[in-house]
Order: structure tokens, then sequence, then C-alpha cells
């Protein structure tokens, strides 16, 4: 099996409960995802919360990316903060917890105003990241070639496919430096070329830095574990109003995180009924 350790929590649930009124939408949610570390490679981390339609998956994203406060419990997240001391300017990582505008979010119907152009929108993003100063327009360049749509940056939102527009967004989050990409259901309504296109780019992002840690919020199985090293499920209770976490399944443990042709693993089809029989 591939030589990899599980370091510092990146990020932590604890004891998440969300209501409204007296209806109870989420309860007891714990877990933590840590930075997965694999010898002389950037290696990110790629998490999926699956379950079924309706269950709490939209509700969960907004509370984990600080866009929506929970009833009870936090969202604690480790920053990394470049530090000045004797020997120069450190990173210090120390954890609080996650506000809004923390993480890049990707929602499901992929928001523009439709009065900028694609370039309009990704500049304003890469604006604010200090680290882009003086580079903005150059690594919008990198990235608009690198998803593969040189040639709509000029293009208004409503120009432009539901797969452009998604990677549009993408793009727009990976500008503003954030060390976590939350996506909200990243693979529904794609057509199937544009799907293994959009799984490919998720994957190189993941790698692209060592903290990267991407969280896919997904009702299609098993695009979720081909692409995950942890799937975590929200399901039901016996008895018990509201979802909770029902399992964590660690798809590095089983061999079945990255690699390309895992689709084809005796495992990789145990895992889908497994996953199933909890839904
Ligand atoms: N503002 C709200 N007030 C009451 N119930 C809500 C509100 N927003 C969402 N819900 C409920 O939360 C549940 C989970 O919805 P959602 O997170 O969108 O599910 P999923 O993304 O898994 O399909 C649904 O039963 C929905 O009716
Ligand atoms: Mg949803």
């Amino acid at each position: 099996m591939t030589a990899y350790t599980k370091k510092e929590v990146l990020l932590e649930a604890r004891n998440i409960f969300l209501s409204y009124g007296n209806k109870c939408i989420l309860h007891d949610i714990n877990f933590n995802i840590r930075d997965i570390v694999r010898p002389g490679m950037l290696q990110g981390q790629v998490v999926s919360l699956v379950g079924r339609s309706g269950i709490g998956k939209t509700q969960l994203f907004r509370v984990l990316s600080g866009l929506q406060k929970p009833s009870s419990g936090q969202i604690m997240i480790r920053e990394r903060k470049p530090t000045l001391s004797a020997a120069g300017t450190i990173e210090v990582n120390h954890e609080r917890p996650v506000h809004a505008g923390d993480m890049g979010v990707i929602f499901q119907n992929y928001y523009q105003f439709e009065w900028r152009t694609v370039k309009q929108s990704l500049m304003l993003a890469a604006r604010q990241n200090p680290a882009l100063k003086g580079k903005e327009e150059d690594t919008i360049l990198h990235y608009a070639s690198q998803f593969d749509i040189p040639d709509i940056l000029h293009h208004y939102p409503k120009q432009l496919s539901g797969g452009q527009q998604q990677r549009v967004s993408i793009i727009q989050q990976l500008l503003k430096g954030s060390d976590f990409l939350l996506l909200d259901e990243p693979f529904s309504g794609l057509d199937i070329c544009v799907l293994d296109k959009v799984v490919e780019l998720l994957l190189q992002v993941s790698l692209s830095d060592e903290l990267k840690t991407l969280i896919i919020v997904s009702h299609d199985i098993a695009t979720a574990v081909a692409i995950s090293d942890t799937v975590f499920i929200l399901g039901k209770k016996v008895g018990q109003e509201g979802s909770t976490i029902v399992r964590e399944i660690d798809l590095i443990e089983r061999g079945l995180a990255w690699q390309r042709a895992v689709r084809r693993e005796k495992a990789f089809e145990d895992t889908l009924d497994e996953i199933n029989a909890c839904l």
C-alpha cells in the first residue's frame, strides 16, 4: 500500500446541531479532517459528504463554510499565518472557528453577476488574494488554459454552458487562495465527458498544495468515492429526528484512494454497496 501518514487536524466539526424552530435538521455531528502526508508528494485532501436527497447535505455544507451558524457546536479550522520571528517570516498554524468567507465555496447554481465578463469576475477574485499582487492577470491566464476555457474570458455568464460556468466558479474560488474548497453537488447536470474533465481538474487542484482540502457534497456516490480519500455518510438513526454522520469510510486503508482505475476494483463495488445500505 502507498505510504502515508495522517498529521494535524485541518478541520473539526464539534458537536454540531442545527434546528429550524423545533424541527431538527442535524444532530451530534462530530468528525475531523486531517492533513494527509505522502513522502515526496504534495498531497491534498479530498473528502466527500454523501447522503440521499433532502437529508441535510446542503445545510451541513453551509455550516461547514461558516455561512450558516449552527444552533450549537462549532466548526474549527487550522489557519496558516505568516508571522515575523527572529529567523524571518515563518508560517504559524493555529486553530480558530470558521468565519464566512474563509473557504472557497462553489454552490450548486454557479451564480455570477451577469453584467461582468468572466475575466472581470476572475480579476475581482484575484485582487482579494494578497499573494497574487502584480500577478493577477498571469494567474488568470494560467488557470484559464489549465481549465480549458481560454476563449471565453471576454464572455458574459449567460453565454456560457453549465460546464463552463462551473469551471469559472472553481477558478474564481481558487484565485482567492483559501486552503479549503467546498463544492455542493459538483457532478450534477454535467454530461459524461465534462464530468470526467471536472474529476480530473479537482484531482489536480488537490495535488497543488499540501494543505488544499476539497470537501465535496454529493448524492452521486460512485463519482464521490472514486475521487476521495475519505467518505462521510450523512443519514438517519432509528427513532431520531434529523440527520447525523452514520459512518466514516477511510478509502486509503481500503486501497481505493489515489488510483485512476479505482472503479474496476472489487473493493470499490463493495464500498458502494456498503454506502447504499446506510442511506
Ligand atoms: N430555512 C429552513 N427552514 C426549515 N427547514 C429547512 C430550511 N432550509 C432547509 N430546510 C430543510 O432541511 C432539510 C435538508 O435540506 P438540504 O440540506 O437542502 O438537503 P440535501 O442537500 O441533502 O438535499 C430539508 O428537509 C429541508 O426542508
Ligand atoms: Mg443539497
